[in-house]
């Protein structure tokens, strides 16, 4: 079997160190890209030191994983672990090329950080975001630098989706856009470039088809199991939507659904009754061990 990841040093780019905020799922997955295959020095930043310790813990063992199956040789594993550290303040991100945040998908979380990445990090760094669905003007505009405000939206699980989709805001400057392109490439993945509109391209069309699945299900028109059937062995999905929907997270699916729909008013676009009752109900999918399936 072909090796996963590339074992050289594929670095033509300008970016010679990455910060990255956030340590959970997404996170702590382009950290590992970062360090694993583009081999980069990669500092990961979080508040919470809990959440950091488990997505070291998370990235030890899937290095671990791909040395038993003989991706990777372990010297490869222990350059990976070397290449990431870790921090719970801001300030250890002043001498990166490029800081890609992946924090919780809240507005106003992401302009107060943006607004403190502008003042700390270096003045020609580029500010990237992780974001499903906030506008990257809205958040650039936080910025002094919002001609160096990018998207940059990998796909869950990130070590293994190979999809990048790079989002210039309206101020976004071409050469930035190259430079996260050629970063994304060396990461091992290919990419996209879509405009600022809500949902971008992967959301615009993964969550509507979600949400028309949870339609179907509140309807009581199909059950789970068939829904989930219908599209596994009907359309050759991996997995069915409504599976897919648990592992993303219920409020996830439901918060970019609701960003889509209030920023195009269509009403095409209004999130399923049940969707919002099983995020009322704090059934939030995998993560919570109850959505649409149990996971207990
Ligand atoms: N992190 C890292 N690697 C993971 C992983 C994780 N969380 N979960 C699975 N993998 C790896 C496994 O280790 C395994 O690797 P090897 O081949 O090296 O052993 C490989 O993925 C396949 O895993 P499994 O055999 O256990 O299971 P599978 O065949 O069902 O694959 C899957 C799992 C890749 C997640 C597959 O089910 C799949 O492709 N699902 C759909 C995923 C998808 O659509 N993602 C996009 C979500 S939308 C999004 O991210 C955008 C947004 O903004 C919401």
């Amino acid at each position: 079997k072909a090796a996963k990841f590339h074992t050289s040093a594929p670095i033509s780019h300008g970016i010679k160190r990455v910060g990255v905020i956030g340590s959970g799922q997404m996170g702590l997955g382009i950290a590992m890209v970062a360090a694993n295959v583009a081999r980069l020095p990669v500092v990961i930043m979080d508040v919470n030191k809990e959440q950091i310790d488990k997505g070291i813990k998370f990235m030890d063992k899937l290095l671990e994983k791909d040395v038993g199956k003989s991706k990777i040789t372990s010297e490869h594993a222990q350059g990976t672990k070397d290449l990431v550290s870790t921090t719970q303040t801001l300030k250890d991100l002043r001498d990166v090329d490029i800081v890609i945040e992946a924090a919780s998908e809240n507005l106003a979380i992401k302009t107060a950080l943006f607004a403190d990445l502008d003042k700390e990090c270096k003045p020609d760094a580029i500010l990237a975001t992780n974001t499903s669905s906030i506008s990257i003007t809205k958040i650039a505009a936080a910025t002094s630098r919002a001609h160096q405000v990018i998207g940059m939206h990998f796909m869950n699980p990130v070590p293994v989706m190979k999809l990048v989709e790079i989002i210039p805001g309206l101020a976004t400057t071409d050469n930035i856009v190259q430079t996260t392109k050629e970063l994304a490439t060396s990461m091992g993945k290919t990419t996209t470039v879509v405009q600022d509109v809500p949902g971008f391209v992967a959301n615009r069309l993964l969550m509507p088809y979600i949400n028309e699945a949870v339609l179907l299900l509140e309807n009581s028109w199909a059950s789970a199991e068939d829904i989930d059937t219908t599209m596994k062995l009907g359309m050759n999905m991996p997995m069915g939507p409504l599976t897919l929907a648990d592992f993303i997270g219920l409020d996830t699916c439901l918060a970019i659904m609701k960003v889509i729909h209030e920023n195009t008013g269509d009403t095409k676009y209004r999130p399923s009754v049940l969707l919002q009752k099983y995020v009322d109900a704090g059934w939030l999918g995998k993560k919570s061990g109850r959505g649409f399936y149990s996971y207990k």
